[in-house]
């Protein structure tokens, strides 16, 4: 029996109303917009309330994406939720998402952690599960509040990262916004150099110029290997939608693979560094604003902690 084909049916966003501007940042560490802005191309980010949690933003996302790909909730047999901040640390926050969407119980949920990399990872998965023909429609969320974790007195990571949720649903498809490959991986001698430490003090730590080097040269490899198994050249992607963590970093990537800037989908100026909700909601900003077309070939590519990275080919 050969696999059925599984592509994108339709994605959705969701980001807390309030906006955390840079020059509102500079009145809480010694920093200024225009440090952040040349060093990061991030110029604001939002920041979940009180009362938003990671399960309540994915859900937002989820139903978004539902009702773009006409798809209930009562088809949905597949929830991945990729996170590194989940609600708690059990029962996994996929589960309470199904709760708060009613997708009934016969459908598998679990949350998986990739860091930045993680809506690759949980993409990846869900298409071989669908593939396998044992589940039929699958929803692939990526949702963070950073803010929970992020150290608001240091200055070199707190103006990276904000909070917010992106999500996508899979199912079988005739031919559009088709899966054709996707590639993972890790690294982890490199786990260090950014984490969330155990102890009092668990917040982001990163040493940012390694992981800048090391995140261009992954998502470089991984853009070429997965060009190279499909015999395409760059220059035949339409659009790339790559992690949001830094411009400078996106302009490398493009830079050494002969790459345009306006090949590239960019979201991060307004969202900052949103970990694994970054992709879904740049893709999700990229479809509905018509910079993805019908039968564009759009490659995704993420690196985050672990150090993970990872690449995806959809033809829409
Ligand atoms: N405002 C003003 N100055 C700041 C600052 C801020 N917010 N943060 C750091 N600085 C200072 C540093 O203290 C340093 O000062 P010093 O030279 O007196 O020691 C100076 O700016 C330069 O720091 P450096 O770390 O070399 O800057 P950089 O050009 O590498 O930019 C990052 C820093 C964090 C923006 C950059 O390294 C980066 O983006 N790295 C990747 C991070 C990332 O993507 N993480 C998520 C991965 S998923």
């Amino acid at each position: 029996m050969s696999s059925p084909a599984i592509g994108i049916l339709g994605t959705g966003a969701y980001s807390p109303a309030k906006v955390l501007t840079n020059h509102e940042l500079a009145r809480m560490v010694e920093t200024t917009d225009e440090w952040i802005v040349s060093r990061t191309g991030i110029r604001e980010r939002r920041i979940a309330g009180k009362t938003e949690t990671t399960s309540s933003m994915a859900a937002a996302a989820a139903r978004a994406a539902l009702a773009d790909a006409g798809v209930t909730p009562e088809q949905v047999d597949l929830i991945i939720l990729a996170t590194l901040t989940p609600d708690q640390p059990m029962p996994a926050t996929a589960c309470l998402v199904q709760h708060l969407l009613g997708v009934p119980p016969r459908a598998a949920c679990f949350d998986l952690n990739a860091a930045c990399s993680g809506f690759l990872y949980a993409l990846d998965t869900a298409w071989a599960m669908l593939a396998s023909g044992r589940y039929r429609h699958a929803l692939v969320i990526g949702a963070e509040k950073l803010s929970t974790i992020v150290d608001w007195t240091d200055r070199s990571t707190c103006v990276l990262f904000g909070d917010g949720a992106g999500a996508a649903v899979l199912g079988p498809t005739r031919g559009t916004a088709q899966i054709l490959g996707a590639r993972l991986y890790a690294e982890g001698a490199h786990a260090g150099l950014l984490c969330v430490p155990r102890g009092p003090k668990p917040f982001i730590q990163m040493k940012g110029r390694e992981v800048f080097k090391n995140a261009v040269r992954e998502m470089e490899d991984a853009v070429r290997d997965i060009l190279e198994q499909h015999g395409l050249a760059a220059s035949q992607i339409a659009c790339v939608i790559p992690h949001q963590a830094n411009l400078r970093i996106i302009e490398a990537l493009g830079k050494y693979l002969g790459l345009p800037p306006e090949r590239f989908a960019v979201s991060l100026d307004r969202h900052g560094n949103t970990s694994a909700a970054s992709i879904p909601l740049a893709l999700d900003e990229a479809r509905r604003s018509g910079r993805v077309r019908a039968g564009d070939l759009t490659l995704l590519v993420a690196f985050g902690a672990g150090l993970t990275y990872g690449s995806a080919l959809v033809r829409w």
